[in-house]
């Protein structure tokens, strides 16, 4: 098969397909056997900071599952700590030395990818060897607003208090910050690419949390700068934003060439709301993997009419959870291409 051919990349450029292709957020993961028994001897960073067995995880979900994408298997916090922040999973993760003034950003580097996180860039070499021919590698960065939020609370946040008093009453440490981590993350993308990563996406898990004015003035700049860095990398871009389907016209005016799309919304709006020619991503409720495979069944065939037989790519509208059946898992990876391929004739 051509380098360009595959399902996926077709329907991130919006070119005809097949079938509708799927990959699943968070697909090599706790809820795989296969996994748990890798991790029961490995600690979480220490996978992601070993090729070998990295690669061998994000292979796992294309040899149970038979998704049509790999997403190198890593963090979005690695970057965190190669730009100077300690890093620990206990299973979540905790930067132990949070950002909460100027000296605290001035503190932090624009990393060398290839020199402080070479095993990313390894991992996706491997990938490369061992995919060719099956599926692409898709590769990642957080987002600079979700990164900087977890630089700002030490971990995860429920109300997101210091992240957003540091922008409403700090602008300017926010700014100084945000454009630090830009920096980084276009280096690490460009990384990632010239290692033969043949998609990126920019996961903004927590960008749903703010008021449309703030992510326009205080997010979407940002972002914007890294979709223009990448125009001219020869590969698709992805940018989801959980959380908030009403900012989806801010999130497609962005820049990238796919948008994914959570759950809250559903795609047929979703694609009207951002422009019918703009591929999406999305978008199942990962919940509904817990119902009965005929319910599962019915709710991928809504997503794939509303969605129309071009530039879709399935995914749940977040990540696969650990108590997920693996059954009901490639019950619909079937389904997606079954019914698609069926309606699309
Ligand atoms: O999608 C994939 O299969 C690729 C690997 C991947 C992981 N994390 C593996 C992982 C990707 C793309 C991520 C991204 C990531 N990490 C995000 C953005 C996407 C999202 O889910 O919103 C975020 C917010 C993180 C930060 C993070 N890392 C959290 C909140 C957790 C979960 C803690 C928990 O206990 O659920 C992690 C850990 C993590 N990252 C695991 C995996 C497989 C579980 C680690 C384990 O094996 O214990």
């Amino acid at each position: 098969m051509k380098q360009t051919d595959y399902r996926f990349l077709k329907a991130c450029r919006g070119e005809a397909v097949d079938a509708t292709p799927i990959w699943i957020m968070r697909q090599a993961g706790r809820y795989l056997p296969e996994y748990r028994a890798i991790r029961k001897n490995v600690p979480f960073l220490e996978l992601c900071k070993t090729p070998e067995i990295a690669a061998e995880v994000t292979i796992q979900p294309i040899d149970r599952l038979g998704v049509d994408a790999a997403i190198l298997f890593s963090d979005i916090l690695i970057i965190a700590e190669a730009m100077g922040l300690p890093l620990e999973f206990n299973p979540s993760p905790v930067l132990n030395e949070p950002i909460t003034d100027i000296a605290g950003v001035d503190k932090l580097g624009v990393p060398d990818p290839e020199q402080t996180m070479p095993f990313v860039m390894e991992t996706i070499r491997i990938l490369r060897r061992e995919l060719e021919g099956r599926v692409p590698v898709i590769g990642f960065s957080g987002a600079p607003f979700t990164l900087a939020s977890y630089m700002i609370e030490g971990g995860s946040s429920s109300n997101f208090l210091k992240v957003k008093t540091l922008i409403f009453q700090q602008p300017a440490v926010w700014h100084k910050l945000m454009e630090k981590v830009t920096a980084a993350v276009i280096e690490y993308l460009k990384a990632q690419i010239a290692a033969g990563a043949q998609a990126v996406q920019l996961f903004d898990s927590w960008g749903g949390s703010l008021a449309p004015k703030d992510y326009r003035e205080s997010v979407l700049p940002y972002s914007k700068q890294i979709f223009k860095a990448l125009e001219d990398q020869g590969v698709p871009t992805i940018h989801f934003l959980q959380g908030n389907p009403a900012a989806l016209p801010l999130v497609a005016s962005a820049g990238s060439d796919v948008v994914g799309v959570d759950w809250r919304i559903e795609i047929g709006d979703a694609r009207e709301l951002i422009g019918a020619d703009v591929p999406v991503q999305g978008n199942l409720d990962p919940l509904a993997l817990f119902l009965p495979i005929e319910k599962i069944e019915e709710r991928a065939e809504e997503i794939i009419r509303q969605a129309g037989p071009r530039g879709h790519i399935f995914n749940l509208g977040h990540g696969i959870l650990p108590p997920t059946s693996v059954e009901h898992a490639q019950a619909l990876v079937e389904a997606v291409h079954r019914i698609s391929s069926k309606i699309n004739e």
